[in-house]
């Protein structure tokens, strides 16, 4: 039995490399179990989103979920090598990330995703995404590609969040 996942911070280099697409091999092992021990892990953080990398496996797939909002539906799902087929409008929001524990700052990111990914089956789907589950594909497949959300971030937050973290470091709190 595998160890239990653990969620790395940055800049564990893992967070910064581009993952690699899940092969037929990973499918033909089985992904259900690794994708439900995310989901697990996810919640227990507090999270709405966790990306692979994050459990420092360079491979593309994430989880999401994302509780019903004003106008969203709720969406739960293991997004396996997914891509960003369409993006529209602009929001701008407060952001975190569990490899970021205590770091919440605005991030400009597209309003509205369609996004086609295959489920733990191999099973392709689409998914048509606003508001915060938008910002969450759009925040998580940028972990596929060592994009973490302080890149996202304007000079000035970027400067106030890598400071926090030196503090945080320093305290050994991070
Ligand atoms: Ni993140």
């Amino acid at each position: 039995m595998e160890d239990r996942l653990r969620i790395v911070h940055y800049p564990e280099p893992v967070l910064l490399s581009v993952a690699k697409p899940v092969s037929d091999r990973e499918f033909a092992n089985g992904l259900k179990a690794f994708s439900e021990e995310m989901f697990a892990v996810m919640a227990e953080a507090g999270g709405v989103g966790l990306a692979a990398p994050q459990v420092g496996r360079s491979t593309r797939l994430f989880v999401m979920d994302i509780p019903e909002g004003d106008d969203t539906p709720a969406i739960r799902a293991a997004l396996i090598n997914p891509e960003i087929l369409h993006v529209e409008g602009e929001q701008t929001g407060d952001e975190g990330c569990l490899s970021f524990p205590g770091i919440f700052q605005p991030v400009k990111r597209q309003m509205r995703v369609v996004a086609r990914a295959l489920d733990a089956a191999g099973k392709e789907f689409e998914l048509d995404a606003t508001g915060l589950a938008a910002r969450c594909i759009l925040h998580e497949t940028d972990h596929l590609d060592g994009i973490v959300f302080l890149d996202r971030m304007s000079i000035l937050k970027r400067d106030l969040a890598k400071r926090k973290i030196k503090r945080l470091q320093k305290r050994g709190e991070w």
